[in-house]
Protein backbone atom coordinates (compact mmCIF):
# COMPACT_ATOMS: atom_id res chain seq x y z
CA UNK A 1 0.00 0.00 0.00
CA UNK A 2 1.72 3.51 -1.11
CA UNK A 3 1.87 6.23 1.46
CA UNK A 4 -0.91 8.26 -0.49
CA UNK A 5 -3.53 9.35 1.68
CA UNK A 6 -6.71 10.16 -0.60
CA UNK A 7 -8.03 12.15 2.78
CA UNK A 8 -5.94 14.33 2.50
CA UNK A 9 -7.59 15.66 -0.58
CA UNK A 10 -10.47 15.82 1.41
CA UNK A 11 -11.92 19.76 1.26
CA UNK A 12 -11.25 21.10 4.71
CA UNK A 13 -14.93 22.18 5.62
CA UNK A 14 -16.19 18.48 5.10
CA UNK A 15 -14.07 17.21 7.75
CA UNK A 16 -16.19 19.13 10.47
CA UNK A 17 -19.59 18.81 8.45
CA UNK A 18 -21.85 16.81 10.63
CA UNK A 19 -23.43 13.94 8.70
CA UNK A 20 -26.88 14.07 7.84
CA UNK A 21 -28.65 11.00 9.59
CA UNK A 22 -31.02 9.52 7.27
CA UNK A 23 -33.47 6.84 8.40
CA UNK A 24 -32.87 3.06 8.00
CA UNK A 25 -33.76 2.22 4.43
CA UNK A 26 -36.77 -0.27 4.96
CA UNK A 27 -34.55 -3.37 3.33
CA UNK A 28 -32.09 -3.24 6.43
CA UNK A 29 -34.86 -2.55 8.84
CA UNK A 30 -36.34 -5.08 7.74
CA UNK A 31 -33.20 -7.47 7.97
CA UNK A 32 -32.26 -6.07 11.75
CA UNK A 33 -35.98 -7.04 12.99
CA UNK A 34 -36.12 -10.34 11.43
CA UNK A 35 -39.26 -9.26 10.28
CA UNK A 36 -40.62 -9.67 6.77
CA UNK A 37 -41.14 -6.29 5.39
CA UNK A 38 -44.85 -6.63 4.63
CA UNK A 39 -45.12 -6.94 9.09
CA UNK A 40 -43.44 -3.28 9.33
CA UNK A 41 -45.61 -0.43 9.89
CA UNK A 42 -43.85 2.23 8.25
CA UNK A 43 -44.49 5.84 10.10
CA UNK A 44 -41.20 7.33 10.42
CA UNK A 45 -40.68 9.05 6.93
CA UNK A 46 -44.10 10.54 6.00
CA UNK A 47 -44.68 8.49 3.08
CA UNK A 48 -47.79 7.72 1.19
CA UNK A 49 -48.72 4.40 2.69
CA UNK A 50 -50.86 3.76 -0.18
CA UNK A 51 -48.13 4.17 -2.85
CA UNK A 52 -47.97 5.23 -6.26
CA UNK A 53 -50.97 4.80 -8.34
CA UNK A 54 -51.76 1.02 -9.70
CA UNK A 55 -51.77 2.79 -13.37
CA UNK A 56 -48.76 4.29 -12.59
CA UNK A 57 -46.93 1.01 -11.72
CA UNK A 58 -47.95 -0.51 -14.48
CA UNK A 59 -46.67 2.32 -16.88
CA UNK A 60 -42.92 1.69 -15.18
CA UNK A 61 -43.47 -1.74 -16.00
CA UNK A 62 -44.28 -0.90 -20.21
CA UNK A 63 -41.95 1.78 -20.46
CA UNK A 64 -40.35 1.67 -24.33
CA UNK A 65 -37.40 4.08 -23.57
CA UNK A 66 -35.51 2.91 -20.39
CA UNK A 67 -32.03 2.79 -22.18
CA UNK A 68 -32.57 5.91 -23.73
CA UNK A 69 -31.27 9.04 -21.58
CA UNK A 70 -34.39 11.26 -20.29
CA UNK A 71 -35.48 14.92 -21.49
CA UNK A 72 -32.92 17.39 -19.23
CA UNK A 73 -35.40 19.83 -19.40
CA UNK A 74 -38.40 17.54 -18.24
CA UNK A 75 -40.32 19.41 -20.30
CA UNK A 76 -43.72 17.38 -20.52
CA UNK A 77 -43.38 17.14 -16.69
CA UNK A 78 -43.05 21.10 -16.28
CA UNK A 79 -45.62 21.53 -19.09
CA UNK A 80 -48.46 19.46 -17.19
CA UNK A 81 -47.34 20.77 -14.22
CA UNK A 82 -47.52 24.50 -15.80
CA UNK A 83 -51.39 23.44 -17.08
CA UNK A 84 -52.37 22.54 -13.49
CA UNK A 85 -50.42 25.16 -11.31
CA UNK A 86 -51.32 27.87 -13.57
CA UNK A 87 -47.58 28.81 -13.55
CA UNK A 88 -45.78 29.33 -16.68
CA UNK A 89 -43.17 26.21 -17.64
CA UNK A 90 -41.08 28.72 -18.07
CA UNK A 91 -40.29 29.17 -14.32
CA UNK A 92 -40.74 25.76 -13.50
CA UNK A 93 -37.42 23.81 -12.46
CA UNK A 94 -37.91 20.07 -11.97
CA UNK A 95 -35.10 17.82 -9.67
CA UNK A 96 -34.62 14.55 -8.17
CA UNK A 97 -37.33 15.47 -5.32
CA UNK A 98 -37.05 19.14 -3.36
CA UNK A 99 -33.72 18.21 -1.95
CA UNK A 100 -32.23 18.46 -5.11
CA UNK A 101 -33.56 21.85 -5.34
CA UNK A 102 -33.00 22.91 -1.84
CA UNK A 103 -29.04 21.85 -3.02
CA UNK A 104 -29.56 23.33 -6.31
CA UNK A 105 -30.59 27.44 -4.82
CA UNK A 106 -28.09 27.28 -2.33
CA UNK A 107 -24.87 26.42 -4.69
CA UNK A 108 -26.16 28.84 -6.94
CA UNK A 109 -26.05 31.58 -4.26
CA UNK A 110 -24.20 31.18 -1.66
CA UNK A 111 -20.22 31.97 -1.21
CA UNK A 112 -18.41 30.40 1.47
CA UNK A 113 -19.34 32.48 4.39
CA UNK A 114 -22.63 33.67 3.41
CA UNK A 115 -25.55 33.42 5.88
CA UNK A 116 -28.16 30.95 5.53
CA UNK A 117 -31.53 31.82 7.85
CA UNK A 118 -33.46 28.42 9.05
CA UNK A 119 -36.21 28.24 11.77
CA UNK A 120 -35.64 25.16 13.63
CA UNK A 121 -37.24 23.08 14.46
CA UNK A 122 -37.67 21.90 10.99
CA UNK A 123 -36.54 19.84 7.90
CA UNK A 124 -32.57 18.88 8.47
CA UNK A 125 -31.96 19.55 4.75
CA UNK A 126 -31.72 23.25 5.32
CA UNK A 127 -28.69 23.24 7.53
CA UNK A 128 -27.32 20.45 6.27
CA UNK A 129 -27.01 21.16 2.45
CA UNK A 130 -25.90 25.42 3.82
CA UNK A 131 -22.86 23.89 6.02
CA UNK A 132 -22.31 21.50 2.58
CA UNK A 133 -22.36 24.64 0.62
CA UNK A 134 -19.64 26.63 3.10
CA UNK A 135 -22.75 28.66 4.28
CA UNK A 136 -23.00 30.12 7.64
CA UNK A 137 -26.26 28.48 8.59
CA UNK A 138 -27.84 31.27 11.50
CA UNK A 139 -31.47 29.67 13.50
CA UNK A 140 -34.06 32.05 14.30
CA UNK A 141 -35.82 29.48 17.26
CA UNK A 142 -39.87 28.55 16.05
CA UNK A 143 -41.70 29.61 19.30
CA UNK A 144 -43.07 26.90 21.73
CA UNK A 145 -45.99 26.34 19.58
CA UNK A 146 -43.78 26.14 16.45
CA UNK A 147 -45.21 29.35 14.77
CA UNK A 148 -42.46 32.14 13.46
CA UNK A 149 -40.73 33.85 15.30
CA UNK A 150 -41.05 36.83 12.77
CA UNK A 151 -39.74 40.03 15.00
CA UNK A 152 -36.77 37.67 15.97
CA UNK A 153 -36.59 37.12 12.19
CA UNK A 154 -36.75 40.35 10.99
CA UNK A 155 -33.95 41.40 13.23
CA UNK A 156 -31.79 38.48 12.18
CA UNK A 157 -32.22 40.00 8.75
CA UNK A 158 -31.40 43.18 9.39
CA UNK A 159 -28.34 41.63 11.43
CA UNK A 160 -27.08 39.13 9.73
CA UNK A 161 -27.56 40.10 5.77
CA UNK A 162 -28.75 36.58 5.03
CA UNK A 163 -29.25 35.57 1.36
CA UNK A 164 -31.67 33.15 2.18
CA UNK A 165 -34.75 32.03 4.47
CA UNK A 166 -36.40 28.84 4.42
CA UNK A 167 -39.80 27.92 5.50
CA UNK A 168 -41.02 24.88 5.30
CA UNK A 169 -44.96 25.22 5.15
CA UNK A 170 -46.62 23.23 6.65
CA UNK A 171 -43.44 22.72 9.06
CA UNK A 172 -41.61 19.41 9.47
CA UNK A 173 -41.55 18.16 12.12
CA UNK A 174 -44.82 19.42 13.59
CA UNK A 175 -47.04 19.86 10.88
CA UNK A 176 -47.60 23.72 11.22
CA UNK A 177 -48.61 25.84 8.37
CA UNK A 178 -47.36 29.24 8.18
CA UNK A 179 -50.20 32.13 8.43
CA UNK A 180 -50.00 33.55 4.54
CA UNK A 181 -49.69 37.25 6.47
CA UNK A 182 -46.45 35.88 8.60
CA UNK A 183 -45.01 34.95 4.63
CA UNK A 184 -46.36 38.29 3.14
CA UNK A 185 -44.50 39.93 5.86
CA UNK A 186 -41.44 37.87 5.58
CA UNK A 187 -41.46 38.50 1.41
CA UNK A 188 -41.16 42.60 2.37
CA UNK A 189 -37.35 41.57 4.15
CA UNK A 190 -34.49 41.40 1.64
CA UNK A 191 -34.27 38.21 1.15
CA UNK A 192 -34.72 35.01 -1.09
CA UNK A 193 -37.98 32.90 1.27
CA UNK A 194 -37.72 29.58 0.05
CA UNK A 195 -41.17 28.10 0.83
CA UNK A 196 -41.08 24.69 0.68
CA UNK A 197 -44.33 23.17 0.35
CA UNK A 198 -43.64 19.76 0.42
CA UNK A 199 -46.72 18.65 2.44
CA UNK A 200 -49.10 21.40 0.98
CA UNK A 201 -51.49 19.16 -0.10
CA UNK A 202 -52.68 18.05 3.12
CA UNK A 203 -52.97 21.68 4.20
CA UNK A 204 -56.57 23.26 3.26
CA UNK A 205 -56.86 24.68 -0.16
CA UNK A 206 -55.48 28.55 -0.20
CA UNK A 207 -52.68 27.96 1.98
CA UNK A 208 -49.88 28.23 -0.89
CA UNK A 209 -48.06 30.94 -1.97
CA UNK A 210 -47.23 29.03 -5.15
CA UNK A 211 -49.21 31.13 -7.64
CA UNK A 212 -47.20 34.40 -6.21
CA UNK A 213 -43.76 32.95 -7.28
CA UNK A 214 -44.33 35.07 -10.57
CA UNK A 215 -44.84 38.03 -9.13
CA UNK A 216 -42.19 38.03 -6.22
CA UNK A 217 -38.72 38.09 -7.10
CA UNK A 218 -37.60 37.01 -3.63
CA UNK A 219 -40.28 34.07 -3.59
CA UNK A 220 -39.16 30.41 -5.06
CA UNK A 221 -41.54 27.91 -3.81
CA UNK A 222 -40.72 24.30 -3.65
CA UNK A 223 -43.37 21.13 -4.07
CA UNK A 224 -42.65 17.53 -4.35
CA UNK A 225 -43.99 14.33 -5.59
CA UNK A 226 -43.16 12.22 -2.80
CA UNK A 227 -45.82 12.78 -0.34
CA UNK A 228 -49.32 13.50 -1.97
CA UNK A 229 -48.32 11.39 -5.04
CA UNK A 230 -46.62 8.57 -3.75
CA UNK A 231 -43.70 8.88 -5.68
CA UNK A 232 -40.73 9.01 -2.76
CA UNK A 233 -38.72 5.95 -4.18
CA UNK A 234 -38.65 7.84 -7.38
CA UNK A 235 -37.25 10.79 -6.32
CA UNK A 236 -39.09 13.73 -8.43
CA UNK A 237 -39.66 17.44 -6.98
CA UNK A 238 -40.32 21.19 -9.07
CA UNK A 239 -40.25 24.15 -7.74
CA UNK A 240 -41.57 27.80 -8.98
CA UNK A 241 -38.78 30.37 -9.46
CA UNK A 242 -38.39 34.31 -10.55
CA UNK A 243 -37.97 34.29 -13.91
CA UNK A 244 -34.54 35.80 -13.56
CA UNK A 245 -33.07 33.64 -11.92
CA UNK A 246 -34.18 30.49 -14.74
CA UNK A 247 -30.98 30.81 -16.82
CA UNK A 248 -28.86 30.38 -13.79
CA UNK A 249 -30.19 27.42 -12.71
CA UNK A 250 -30.60 25.60 -16.17
CA UNK A 251 -26.68 26.73 -16.44
CA UNK A 252 -25.89 24.34 -12.92
CA UNK A 253 -28.00 22.35 -12.90
CA UNK A 254 -27.17 18.30 -13.50
CA UNK A 255 -28.82 17.24 -16.57
CA UNK A 256 -30.35 13.99 -16.05
CA UNK A 257 -31.28 13.77 -12.36
CA UNK A 258 -35.02 13.49 -12.93
CA UNK A 259 -35.51 9.79 -14.24
CA UNK A 260 -37.61 8.30 -17.24
CA UNK A 261 -39.06 6.51 -14.61
CA UNK A 262 -39.74 9.35 -12.14
CA UNK A 263 -40.94 11.40 -15.13
CA UNK A 264 -43.20 8.78 -16.10
CA UNK A 265 -44.64 7.94 -12.94
CA UNK A 266 -44.95 11.67 -12.29
CA UNK A 267 -47.20 13.00 -15.08
CA UNK A 268 -49.51 9.96 -14.78
CA UNK A 269 -50.21 11.00 -11.30
CA UNK A 270 -51.14 14.90 -12.72
CA UNK A 271 -53.03 12.86 -15.49
CA UNK A 272 -55.08 11.21 -12.71
CA UNK A 273 -55.44 13.99 -10.21
CA UNK A 274 -58.31 12.71 -9.24
CA UNK A 275 -57.58 9.58 -8.29
CA UNK A 276 -54.80 10.84 -6.09
CA UNK A 277 -57.79 13.37 -4.51
CA UNK A 278 -59.39 10.34 -2.95
CA UNK A 279 -56.28 8.77 -1.86
CA UNK A 280 -55.83 12.11 -0.18
CA UNK A 281 -58.95 12.46 1.51
CA UNK A 282 -58.44 9.15 3.31
CA UNK A 283 -55.32 10.14 4.05
CA UNK A 284 -56.93 13.24 6.17
CA UNK A 285 -59.14 11.23 7.83
CA UNK A 286 -57.14 8.80 9.16
CA UNK A 287 -55.10 11.60 10.55
CA UNK A 288 -58.21 12.88 12.24
CA UNK A 289 -58.44 9.47 13.82
CA UNK A 290 -54.92 8.94 14.57
CA UNK A 291 -54.64 12.09 15.96
CA UNK A 292 -57.81 10.90 18.72
CA UNK A 293 -55.70 7.81 18.95
CA UNK A 294 -52.99 9.58 20.67
CA UNK A 295 -55.00 12.43 22.57
CA UNK A 296 -56.31 8.54 24.46
CA UNK A 297 -52.62 7.85 25.40
CA UNK A 298 -51.94 9.20 28.39
CA UNK A 299 -48.36 9.46 27.83
CA UNK A 300 -48.62 11.46 24.70
CA UNK A 301 -49.59 15.02 23.83
CA UNK A 302 -50.07 14.74 20.12
CA UNK A 303 -49.96 18.20 18.30
CA UNK A 304 -52.41 19.27 15.74
CA UNK A 305 -50.96 18.45 12.03
CA UNK A 306 -51.85 20.09 9.09
CA UNK A 307 -49.27 17.68 6.98
CA UNK A 308 -49.26 13.85 7.12
CA UNK A 309 -47.88 12.97 10.11
CA UNK A 310 -48.36 14.25 13.78
CA UNK A 311 -45.84 14.86 16.48
CA UNK A 312 -46.06 14.05 20.15
CA UNK A 313 -44.72 14.93 22.90
CA UNK A 314 -44.00 12.53 25.55
CA UNK A 315 -44.73 13.12 29.10
CA UNK A 316 -43.71 10.74 32.03
CA UNK A 317 -42.20 8.13 29.72
CA UNK A 318 -38.60 7.70 28.44
CA UNK A 319 -39.14 8.49 24.30
CA UNK A 320 -36.17 6.77 23.27
CA UNK A 321 -37.12 3.67 25.01
CA UNK A 322 -40.65 3.60 23.78
CA UNK A 323 -39.25 3.94 20.06
CA UNK A 324 -37.13 1.12 20.15
CA UNK A 325 -40.15 -0.95 22.10
CA UNK A 326 -42.41 -0.07 19.14
CA UNK A 327 -39.81 -0.85 16.55
CA UNK A 328 -39.60 -4.26 18.46
CA UNK A 329 -42.93 -4.66 17.33
CA UNK A 330 -41.81 -4.04 13.71
CA UNK A 331 -43.65 -0.10 14.35
CA UNK A 332 -41.74 2.55 12.92
CA UNK A 333 -41.84 6.19 14.16
CA UNK A 334 -39.35 9.19 14.23
CA UNK A 335 -37.64 10.03 17.67
CA UNK A 336 -36.62 13.35 18.17
CA UNK A 337 -34.55 14.94 21.59
CA UNK A 338 -32.93 17.86 20.14
CA UNK A 339 -33.71 21.88 21.52
CA UNK A 340 -36.81 22.43 21.02
CA UNK A 341 -37.98 18.83 20.16
CA UNK A 342 -37.28 17.26 23.39
CA UNK A 343 -38.70 14.02 23.70
CA UNK A 344 -40.77 13.77 21.05
CA UNK A 345 -42.24 11.24 18.25
CA UNK A 346 -43.53 11.94 15.16
CA UNK A 347 -45.63 9.66 13.59
CA UNK A 348 -46.80 9.72 10.08
CA UNK A 349 -50.43 9.33 9.15
CA UNK A 350 -50.56 5.34 7.68
CA UNK A 351 -53.58 3.69 7.16
CA UNK A 352 -56.33 2.27 9.67
CA UNK A 353 -54.69 -0.84 10.12
CA UNK A 354 -51.31 1.04 10.67
CA UNK A 355 -53.50 3.02 13.05
CA UNK A 356 -54.24 0.03 14.80
CA UNK A 357 -51.25 -1.31 15.09
CA UNK A 358 -49.33 1.88 16.26
CA UNK A 359 -51.79 1.71 19.29
CA UNK A 360 -51.68 -1.28 20.00
CA UNK A 361 -47.97 -1.55 20.38
CA UNK A 362 -47.76 1.60 22.47
CA UNK A 363 -50.28 -0.13 24.90
CA UNK A 364 -47.86 -3.47 24.95
CA UNK A 365 -44.66 -1.64 25.61
CA UNK A 366 -43.80 -2.54 28.93
C1 LIG B 1 -40.14 19.79 4.49
C2 LIG B 1 -39.58 18.81 3.51
N1 LIG B 1 -39.10 19.26 2.35
C3 LIG B 1 -38.60 18.42 1.44
C4 LIG B 1 -38.54 17.06 1.68
C5 LIG B 1 -37.88 16.17 0.67
O1 LIG B 1 -38.69 15.98 -0.40
P1 LIG B 1 -38.21 15.09 -1.63
O2 LIG B 1 -38.53 13.68 -1.32
O3 LIG B 1 -38.99 15.65 -2.77
O4 LIG B 1 -36.73 15.32 -1.80
C6 LIG B 1 -39.04 16.54 2.87
C7 LIG B 1 -38.97 15.09 3.11
O5 LIG B 1 -39.18 14.58 4.16
C8 LIG B 1 -39.55 17.45 3.81
O6 LIG B 1 -40.00 17.01 4.99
Amino acid sequence: MSAFDPTALVRAHIHTLPAYEPILPFEVLSRQLGLPSERIVKLDANENPYGALPGAMRLLGEMPYPHIYPDPSSLLLREALSAQLGVPAENLLAGAGADELIDLVLRLLIEPGDTVLICPPTFGMYAFDGNLNRARVVSVPRRDDFALDLPAIERAVQVEHPKVLFIASPNNPDGSLAPLADLEQLLALPVLLVLDEAYIEFAPPGSSLLQQALQRNNLVVLRTFSKWAGLAGLRVGYGAFPAALMPYLWKIKQPYTVSAAASTAALYSLEHYQELLTVRERILAERERLFSCLSAVPFLHPYPSQANFILCQVEGRDAAQLKQGLARQGVLVRYFNQPGLQDCLRISVGRPEHTDRLIAAFNSVP
